[in-house]
């Protein structure tokens, strides 16, 4: 069972990432019920091992999964406005690059959750609607099963690796629409 790192001094913390809209460290309100969620889709620390484990092949397929999600982007009119708008395509995928990544260190404390509300933060500001928000990541989801399915051998690794990567990306959905 994962339960969420807390800091045991708020006052240590620094942001971890700049955004030129703004830039704040979000304090967790409610970790207790984070630690709930997190217990509710049966995330665990073998779940965060394999993250750790799978991470150097995930690498390697990472500028496929973002040119592939940044495609299906931009072929929706009303969100490629948003990002020329607001950003670059070569700065989001970089942004998004290392965000996946990040996933991979398996590493789910304050600054990791605290990140990820921010960056829906973000989203927010830039009038990216819920339902678009939550297309975008079935799309990664879609990519990345498919890199996991051609990079495992065995069923029980394929299942036990879709399950946790799917578990990562729920709990980020999950923080979007808090
Ligand atoms: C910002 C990831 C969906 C447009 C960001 C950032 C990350 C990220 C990590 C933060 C960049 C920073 O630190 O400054 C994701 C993920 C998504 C997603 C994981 C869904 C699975 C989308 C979609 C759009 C979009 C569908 C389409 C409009 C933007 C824009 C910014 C941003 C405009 C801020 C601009 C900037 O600071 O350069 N995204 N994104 N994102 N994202 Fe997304």
């Amino acid at each position: 069972e994962v339960t969420v790192k807390t800091l045991d001094s708020a006052s240590t913390v620094e942001p971890m990432y700049d955004s030129d809209i703004e830039d704040r460290f979000i304090y967790l309100e409610n970790v207790g019920e984070l630690n709930d969620q997190m217990r509710m889709i049966g995330l665990t620390e073998a779940d965060l091992a394999l993250l750790r484990k799978i991470r150097p092949v995930m690498e390697q397929h990472m500028d496929a999964i973002t040119d592939a999600f940044y495609q299906s982007v931009l072929d929706i009119d009303k969100l490629r406005e948003i990002i020329v708008q607001h950003s670059t395509i070569d700065r989001l995928k970089r942004t998004l690059r290392d965000h996946l990544l990040e996933i991979f260190k398996g590493e789910v404390d304050e600054a990791y959750i605290s990140k990820r509300l921010r960056i829906a933060q973000i989203h927010k500001l830039v009038g990216l609607e819920p339902k678009w928000y939550l297309s975008a990541f079935q799309n990664l989801q879609n990519e990345l099963i498919r890199v996991i399915y051609h990079e495992t051998e065995h069923e029980e690794e394929r299942l036990n690796v879709v399950q946790t990567v799917t578990k990562l990306l729920s709990l980020e959905q999950q923080l979007v629409l808090d």
